[in-house]
Order: C-alpha cells, then sequence, then structure tokens
C-alpha cells in the first residue's frame, strides 16, 4: 500500500521517515476566520478575506451566517466575500447546524441572543456531547431565553431580544465563552465586561477592534459598551499556529529536520507554543513580523536538534490547549518526556483527548499515566507502527499521523477524514515534507 495514502477515503497508512524537510503553506487560522465570519455579517458593508481558513468548521460557521440572511460567496482568487446584514440578521427558516464545531455553536450564541427572533442549533455526535451551560449561564443572565436538552448539551433553542450588560467572571478559561459574551455585548444596553480566571486567546476582542469597535483590556477583564456599529473590512487571515505545530513537533523528531512556514499568526496568547518548543530543543526562528489588523504575523523556522522533556501547568495549559495531542503524541521520543498538569478542559474537547492519546500511544507499544486532569508521558520510549483510531477528533488524527513518522513499522490512522475539520490538506502537505 503507497505510503500516506488514503485507501477508503477515512483510513491512513503513515510510513516511518527520515526527516522533516520544506516548506508549508498553513492555512488561515481557524479561530480569526470564525470571529471575521460572524462580525463581518453584523458588519455594515462587503467585507472580503483572503487566506480565509480551509477548515469544514469555518464552513459551518459561514454556513449559519448565510441561514441567517447574510449573503456570503468565494471569489475566483479564493478569497471569501461576506456581505453585512447590520446588526439586524434574519430569523432563520431551519435550524442552524454547527457540525462539529464548539467555536460556531458558542460564538453565535452571543449574537443570536441580541436578535429579536428564535433560533435553534445543532450539531453532529461529538459537538452534541460538549457542554453549553457555559455560555447558556451569561447569555441567560443577559436575558435571552436558551434551552439546551438534558445536561445543557446541544441542541441549544435561543429566544433573543433586549439584553442588558453584565460583569461577568467565568469559571473556566475559555475564548469561545469569552467571545460569545463580548459579541452579546454589542447588542446590550450598557458596558459588559468579562473577567478572566486565565487569560486565554484574544482574537475576539482583536477582530471587534479591527471592525471599529471600542474594546478595553484593564489587567483581566475584556470591557465593550452595546449599541457599537460594524464597519465591513478587507484582510488577510494569517497561518494557524495550531495547525503549524503539527510541522514544527514533526521536526522536533528528527535531529537535523528543517521547516519553514511562512506567514503564520503570531499573536503573543497563541506562541507560548514556540517558547515550549525552544525549551524543549527544537531550534526556532522567526522573521518577516508583520501586523495585519491588530495580529502579529511572521516566517518561522525550524530545525530538529536534541528533544528534551516540559512540564505543561497551569495558564501554559489553557494557552497550549489545542496543542497538547501532538506534544503527548511525540512525548515518548524526548529525553525527559511530558507532564501535562490542570487540562481537564481536555476531556470535553472534539473527543476526550486525554482518554485517545493514552489509547494511541499505549497502541504504539508507549507507557503513559493517564491522570483525571492531565497525563505523564515518560521520555526515551521506542514505539511501534498500529492501527490507531482517530476518535473522530481533527487533533488526535493529526497528532498520530506525526508520531507514526518515528514508529517502527506502519501505522494505520482510522478515520483519519477528521483532520479536514481543520485542515483538509494535512495528510498531502505532510507527505511532501517526510523524507523516505
Ligand atoms: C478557541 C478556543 C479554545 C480552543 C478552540 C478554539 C477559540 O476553546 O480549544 O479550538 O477560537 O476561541 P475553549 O474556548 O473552549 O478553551
Amino acid at each position: 500500500m503507497p505510503d500516506d495514502s488514503q485507501p477508503d477515503g477515512s483510513n491512513v497508512i503513515i510510513r516511518p521517515a527520515r526527516d522533516v524537510r520544506g516548506v508549508v503553506r498553513i492555512p488561515g487560522d481557524k479561530s480569526i476566520s470564525h470571529r471575521y465570519a460572524m462580525l463581518a455579517a453584523i458588519a455594515e458593508g462587503t467585507s472580503r478575506f483572503h487566506n480565509f481558513s480551509a477548515a469544514r468548521d469555518c464552513a459551518s460557521t459561514l454556513d449559519c451566517v448565510g441561514k441567517l440572511g447574510c449573503e456570503w460567496k468565494r471569489q475566483e482568487d479564493g478569497s471569501i466575500e461576506v456581505l453585512g446584514a447590520g446588526a439586524r440578521l434574519k430569523a432563520p427558516s431551519q435550524v442552524l447546524d454547527c457540525g462539529n464545531s464548539g467555536s460556531t455553536m458558542r460564538m453565535l450564541s452571543g449574537i443570536l441572543s441580541g436578535q429579536p427572533f428564535s433560533s435553534e442549533l445543532c450539531g453532529d455526535e461529538s459537538l452534541s456531547r460538549r457542554p453549553m451551560a457555559r455560555i447558556m449561564k451569561p447569555l441567560t443572565e443577559m436575558g435571552a431565553q436558551i434551552s439546551s436538552s438534558e445536561n445543557g448539551r446541544p441542541p441549544l433553542k435561543i429566544r433573543g431580544g433586549a439584553l442588558k450588560a453584565i460583569h461577568y467572571k467565568p469559571e473556566v478559561a475559555s475564548a469561545q465563552v469569552k467571545s460569545c459574551v463580548l459579541f452579546a455585548g454589542l447588542f446590550a444596553e450598557g458596558e459588559t465586561i468579562v473577567e478572566e480566571p486565565i487569560r486565554t486567546r484574544d482574537h475576539g476582542e482583536i477582530a471587534l477592534r479591527a471592525f471599529g469597535a471600542e474594546v478595553g483590556r484593564i489587567g483581566n477583564s475584556s470591557r465593550i459598551a452595546g449599541g457599537q456599529r460594524l464597519r465591513a473590512i478587507e484582510a488577510h487571515v494569517a497561518g494557524d499556529l495550531s495547525s503549524a505545530a503539527f510541522f514544527l513537533c514533526a521536526a522536533a523528531l528528527f535531529p537535523g529536520s528543517q521547516i519553514t512556514l511562512p506567514g503564520i499568526l503570531m499573536n503573543p496568547t497563541r506562541a507560548r507554543l514556540l517558547d515550549i518548543l525552544i525549551q524543549m530543543g527544537l531550534k526556532v526562528s522567526v522573521a518577516h513580523l508583520e501586523e495585519h489588523h491588530g495580529e502579529l504575523v511572521g516566517t518561522i523556522e525550524a530545525h530538529g536538534a536534541t528533544w528534551k522533556g516540559a512540564v505543561i501547568a497551569g495558564g501554559d495549559t489553557a494557552a497550549l490547549i489545542d496543542e497538547i495531542p501532538v506534544l503527548a503524541a511525540v512525548a515518548p521520543f524526548s529525553q525527559g518526556g511530558l507532564e501535562v498538569r490542570d487540562a481537564k478542559e481536555l476531556r470535553v474537547k472534539e473527543s476526550d483527548r486525554i482518554a485517545a492519546v493514552a489509547t494511541n500511544l499505549r497502541k504504539m507499544g508507549a507507557e503513559i499515566e493517564e491522570r483525571p486532569d492531565g497525563m505523564r508521558v515518560p521520555g526515551g520510549q521506542h514505539l511501534h507502527g498500529a492501527e490507531l483510531d482517530s476518535f473522530g477528533d481533527h487533533r488526535i488524527a493529526m497528532a498520530f499521523a506525526v508520531a507514526a513518522l518515528r514508529a517502527e513499522g506502519e501505522t494505520m490512522i482510522q478515520g483519519a477524514d477528521a483532520a479536514g475539520v481543520s485542515y483538509p490538506a494535512f495528510f498531502e502537505e505532510l507527505k511532501t515534507v517526510a523524507g523516505r
């Protein structure tokens, strides 16, 4: 069977590599693309986005805003044009299907709460298991009527209308919750404040400012006054650092590897990944730093060297939440291993990512200690190829494709098409850089 193939469209075979070399152009950041599409929908004028994320998740957001009366189209040059409907959207005649995307459901709920109509949001099997009480609580306090199925899981029914501002202190560190409440705050009377327990990614605040809103930040609090109007923008979306993480970890596996990733998002609330990779031994340099609509962008060049160990805990865990699966999958090949703490949130992502990582690593012959809120993966281990499951989770599929490059023998990843949720071309790109 050919290497890195997709024989039936959903299973991929990965053969070991000798090293990793080349240039990869990473698609636009998923977090920013969601926010741009949603804010463009409620802005005045026509927005245009270059390098908009190719993720299936962002297609779910575009589909939902389309059902809310906001027209959008893909231009010949690949850019996405969104015709803003202004602050008032149209009542949807169908259920809004968010697919696999927690970001779509949580952040769009903030906007829908400020609209004078009823709407219903549903998702796939994975999304239907994910907690929504974290957004239902603040939105209800603001005056929206929201109901869910049992235990605060989707589908959600929202009756929006007049909202009042709140000062909200979320229990979980979540940028989706923060953006949801700030987006609702645009429609509320007064000033809405979100005081975070731990600083999370700030793309919501930056995007709101790019569309012309005033958003304040003092200490750990972001604040927005209601009634502000948004203006359309034309923007280039930086390459997704969380997708870049797979290639950086692949390079880290082989001393002497060399990978170049142009135009990658360097937002400080996301770039903690580079500090950890450097601490673990990857040689990283960043060139051509620029700012696009408040977001920092740069070209990453990375060289594999000795791969050491690390501990990820507290604020670092929140900052690296999407990259922990791949860092853990490659940790057995490091000298000191990886310990992850304070990561209970990983259990309620697209899959239970602690269980998924532990199951797949054990199938490859690795030792791993699974904990309720984290894991410890010893270093200095030898792994063999195995039949693995993506658990329907894009980041698990890609994380183990990377680990498989250093295993002995072939690895099959079942359900590898899940990668399309954030990175449809991932396996083709991996094939081009894996030296054999
Ligand atoms: C995201 C925030 C994080 C992250 C997700 C994208 C965002 O989720 O895991 O992939 O765009 O705000 P939480 O807000 O649930 O931590």
